[in-house]
């Protein structure tokens, strides 16, 4: 093979506003409600992506530790469709798939939104395809359902779609991150590997919280809320409604059974310090996902003072300052 079987490519992280959970179909992994998200410059993975003719099976080194490639492959075999439909010789090829993430890695973070979005650039392009950002979205959606919105930059909505093929569940930029420069201060409670998975918890909170169907039937009116909040420019509703949503899906969570709590001792005592932010004047909002991370949402010039009252907080190991990222992009 020529140089054309390899490329390599950047995604950023995100945090949604409005949150995904809950599925509308495992096998295509397409969402039972929309959702809104936020980019994250400081937040990132690359990986490098080479189709060869030599490879056994395809393989995953995450961090230079080979590891399950199972979720990889099945984006691969995605990407090799596409590749024999076009006739490209990369079709009947394995690859090997190389990722480092500049964050932890599976603790709530959104590695899997920024890995996934990388893998889905640097494989189509591995593969000597071309596809617009909607099918990278698409691509990246079926390795996991927030990867979707890592394809953009700024802010993005992923729509949950109705067509039976997932060929309407993508996600697109809703306003680009010149547009209203944001900040997220990230506090990180917590380096180890989170215990529940996502797919996990959302199959089990569907199956057993009374809370579901609300979820489901308040998901629309959140979701407008919001876009109004980012046509606006409107902060404060834009953070009050995070926080809204955000604890909305935690007592979803917590009323699951078994109880997803991931939530640890620190992550509620930034939730407190956030409120005292607030109290004495400084406008800040958090929003945590599925494990013990808390990202506070609040103007550029008010992150410092955040951050300082992150660090500060019990238990917080590191309060990092991000602005919003740019859509995902190849590195050569
Ligand atoms: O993309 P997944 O399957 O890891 O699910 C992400 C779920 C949340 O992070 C909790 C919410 C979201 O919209 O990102």
């Amino acid at each position: 093979m020529d140089g054309g079987a390899t490329a390599v490519a950047r995604a950023h992280s995100n945090i949604a506003l409005v949150k995904y959970w809950g599925k509308r179909d495992a096998t295509l992994n397409t969402p039972a409600v929309g959702s809104i998200s936020v980019t994250l410059d400081a937040l990132y993975t690359d990986t490098r992506v080479t189709f060869a003719p030599d490879l056994a099976v395809d393989e995953f080194w995450l961090a230079g530790c080979r590891s399950d490639a199972t979720r990889i492959t099945h984006v691969l075999d995605l990407v090799r469709g596409y590749a024999a439909s076009m006739g490209l010789p990369t079709a009947g090829l394995n690859a090997v798939v190389s990722s480092t993430n500049n964050f932890p890695t599976g603790a709530g973070l959104a590695s899997s939104a920024s890995g996934f979005a990388a893998l889905a650039l640097a494989a189509s392009g591995a593969a000597g395809l071309a596809l617009p950002a909607r099918e990278l979205s698409i691509l990246a959606r079926h390795g996991s359902g927030s990867a979707a919105r890592s394809i953009f930059g700024g802010f993005a909505e992923m729509h949950a779609g109705t067509a039976a093929d997932g060929s309407d569940a993508y996600a697109e930029e809703l306003l680009d991150r010149a547009d209203w420069p944001l900040a997220v201060v990230v506090a990180i409670t917590e380096h180890g590997e989170k215990s529940i998975n996502s797919t996990i918890g959302m199959n089990e909170s569907k199956a057993s919280s009374p809370f579901y169907q609300a979820w489901l039937d308040s998901a629309d009116g959140d979701l407008a809320e919001m876009r109004g909040a980012i046509h606006d420019r409107d902060f404060t509703r834009l953070g009050e409604l995070s926080e809204y949503n955000c604890l909305k899906l935690h007592a979803l969570m917590l009323t699951t059974r078994p109880a997803l709590i991931y939530w640890n001792a620190a992550t509620v005592a930034a939730m407190h310090a956030v409120q005292g932010l607030r109290a004495a004047g400084v406008s800040a909002y958090f929003t945590i996902d599925a494990g013990p991370q808390v990202k506070v949402l609040c103007r550029p010039g008010d992150a410092a003072a955040v951050q300082h009252a992150m660090a500060l907080v019990p238990g917080v190991h590191e309060a990092r300052i991000s602005a919003l990222g740019p859509a995902a992009f190849r590195l050569e």
